[in-house]
């Protein structure tokens, strides 16, 4: 039997690690860690574990992407998400969706309902109302400061997070990856940031990894950051050797902060950053004991 393995995100950023934000964050990475696990202990299969634990991470106050998203400038949430199934190398994706819970589950239904791969704004929208996908209002989005762990006077100055993610391998030794976000503060409308984007914001590809990125998107989406990452797996470095790689070519090609979650065809694990900091959990193996977190 292959080595099930999980990994999850929190996002990466300027995060205060000893607020009661990163906190909640990383409850909500262990949470998702190990409910895609029981997903892949129970012989699901590895789209299936990522998109279990997204909705968790999705679901957290305290995390950008699904409930608790970056507002605009105009006061409204757009989201973004990526999901791709390494068996293959189909996808799919939503960028600039409104009003929806759970993008990461509205990009898997453009992948498995539609013969195209990324829907954006309206359109993705009105795909969401043909197919009858659970619809909400734009305030079950919003949290107010002191719901997601920072107090009123602390409202959030510069990015503390950013996107969430999480990629799986499962017991039959197939990838996924799946990627989700709120996309940065105070953006612009219509701005769409790597999450969405094929091969920067995620990749997942049986024959090298699974990967999903987080950070400052103008950066990654520059140098194809996750697909990079599985290049890297290709060439003989290990997951984690291919993380740190692509980290040290973005910030020398571009200048970027980022953090990087993987896992290769083996199961073996990556995690990187070079931000302050970026919640994850892990579990490697077939029992819970093989769980892992960090910042
Ligand atoms: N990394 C998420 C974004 O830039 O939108």
């Amino acid at each position: 039997m292959a080595n099930l393995a999980i990994v999850v995100h929190g996002g990466a950023g300027a995060w205060d690690i000893e607020s009661e934000r990163m906190q909640v964050g990383l409850a909500a990475c262990r949470e998702a860690a190990l409910a895609g696990h029981a997903v892949l202990k129970a012989g699901g299969s590895a789209l299936d574990a990522v998109e279990t634990a997204v909705h968790i991470l999705e679901d957290c106050p305290a995390l950008d992407a699904g409930r608790g998203s970056y507002l605009n400038t105009q006061g409204e949430v757009e989201m973004d998400a990526l999901i791709m199934d390494g068996r293959s190398l189909n996808m799919g994706a939503v960028a600039a969706i409104q009003r929806v819970r759970h993008p990461i589950s509205l990009a898997r239904r453009v992948m498995t309902d539609t013969e195209h791969a990324f829907l954006v704004g309206p359109g993705a929208g009105a795909f969401a109302d043909q197919i009858g996908f659970p619809r909400c209002a734009t305030e079950d989005l919003i949290v107010p400061p002191e719901a997601n762990g920072s107090a009123p006077a602390k409202p959030l100055a510069g990015p503390l997070g950013d996107t969430v993610g999480a990629v799986a391998f499962d017991i039959h030794g197939d990838l996924a990856a799946a990627t989700s976000t709120g996309g940065t503060r105070n953006k612009m409308p219509g701005r769409v940031g790597d999450s969405p984007l094929v091969g920067s914001g995620g990749y997942a590809d049986n024959w090298t990894a699974a990967v999903s990125a987080t950070g400052q998107g103008e950066a990654i989406m520059k140098v194809v950051l996750s697909k990079r990452v599985c290049d890297l797996v290709s060439d003989g470095l290990s997951a984690q050797a291919a993380c740190e790689a692509a980290i040290r070519l973005l910030e020398e090609r571009v200048g970027g902060e980022c953090g990087l979650i993987a896992i290769d065809a083996q199961g073996q694990v990556g995690v990187a950053r070079n931000t302050r900091a970026m919640p994850y959990a892990f579990v490697m193996g077939e029992d819970e004991g093989g769980m892992v977190d960090g910042r």
